[in-house]
């Protein structure tokens, strides 16, 4: 009798653990999982989405000035002011954006404004990815990045770091003129195969509690890779509550049999060890449970009787049975005692 809900707690506890195993599965857009220190990051509450309409359609007011309008980072010396968001395209409606296709302009996550033309920095991207302990947000295919001559004439050096020429030096010359026919081509029409304009969020905790997501423009590289700093609270990292694949209900409903099993196990122990019985009681409140049983077959056997005969001539009919029912009952009752106390004699010696 014991042994039954050892077995199901048994059961019951390797099927909770090898549902915990079970994290391979797909994380949802924009999280991720740090692999050193396997704490959960969720940035979806860093998006920020279009403006909330009230009935009449209009703009509502909100207290926060900047609610409905995507993350802003001042240039300072760049001479232009950049708009980012997370998870997701800007709110900002873009009409025309420099040298990027009519629908690619839905999916524009950053970009700056200057000299009344619109350069997206980068398409949006919902995969975040941690280097080492750094938590990053890259968006890539933006607008054409400047032609590479161009920045040659403004720039004396440039930041060449192939490993191909340092290792082969016969290869330079070639490589050389194979850059600038490249670069002629290039002048003479952009050709998709050019750089495009990316940049490069890193994102860092900020624990005050009365923190705000911002989002910081650090460096432009060639007018073509944009660094910013994000700081914000979504971006501390916590505990993967997707993990548990019990909802609420579930929860409550495992507590509720481990409670019966506790119960049943426990009332079992009491009974042999303290009370000294033997067979069915030794089930805990074995009389009140034996009670509400007979309780319910009789009430059973009542309805079912007077469905079959079709006449709701219950009085003399559940009296009769239900004392012969009864009577019965406890006589096999007896039985079943009888063979029980028998294995459990049988068990003892
Ligand atoms: C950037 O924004 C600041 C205010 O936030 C404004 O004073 C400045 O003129 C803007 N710069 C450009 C280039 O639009
Ligand atoms: C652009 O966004 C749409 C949905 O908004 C998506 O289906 C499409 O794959 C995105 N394209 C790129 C290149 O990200
Ligand atoms: C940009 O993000 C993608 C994943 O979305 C990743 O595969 C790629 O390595 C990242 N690039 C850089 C330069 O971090």
């Amino acid at each position: 009798m014991q042994l039954i809900p050892l077995s199901a707690l048994l059961a019951f506890l390797s099927l909770t653990s090898s549902a915990a195993a079970a994290s391979d599965k797909p994380l949802k857009p924009c999280t991720a999982i740090s692999p050193t220190t396997a704490r959960f990051f969720d940035l979806n509450p860093m998006h920020r989405g279009p403006p909330a309409k009230d009935d009449n359609g209009k703009k509502k007011k909100s207290k926060d000035e900047d609610e409905g309008s995507s993350w802003h980072a001042k240039g300072y010396d760049y001479g232009a002011n950049f708009t980012v968001n997370f998870c997701g395209p800007v709110v900002e409606e873009l009409d025309k954006v420099v040298d990027l296709d009519k629908d690619l302009r839905k999916n524009v996550s950053a970009y700056y404004e200057q000299d009344g033309k619109t350069y997206a920095i980068g398409l949006e991207n919902h995969e975040p990815v941690f280097r080492g302990r750094k938590l990053i947000l890259n968006y890539t295919g933006g607008s054409l990045c400047p032609s590479s001559s161009s920045r040659r004439d403004l720039l004396p050096t440039t930041l060449d770091l192939s490993p191909r020429e340092i290792v082969d030096g016969d290869g330079d010359d070639d490589d050389d003129d194979k850059n600038k026919d490249k670069d002629d081509k290039n002048k003479k029409k952009p050709s998709s195969s050019k750089r495009r304009k990316s940049s490069i969020i890193s994102l860092l905790c900020d624990s005050d509690p009365l923190a705000k997501t911002s989002v910081s423009f650090v460096a432009a590289v060639d007018d073509c890779v944009y660094f910013f700093e994000g700081r914000s609270p979504h971006a501390c990292g916590g505990v993967h509550v997707e993990k548990q694949a019990l909802g609420p209900g579930g929860v409550f409903g495992v507590i509720v049999l481990i409670a019966v099993l506790v119960y049943l196990v426990g009332g079992c122990v009491y009974q042999r060890t303290v009370m000294h019985q033997r067979g069915w009681r030794q089930l805990p409140n074995y009389q009140m449970w034996a009670g509400i049983a007979r309780f319910a077959t009789d009430m059973f056997i009542i309805l079912t009787s007077s469905c079959a005969r079709f006449l709701p001539s219950r009085r003399g009919y559940s009296r009769v049975s239900l004392g012969q029912d009864s009577r019965g009952r406890s006589r096999r009752n007896d039985d079943e005692d009888r063979l029980i106390d028998n294995l459990d004699e049988e068990w003892d010696d």
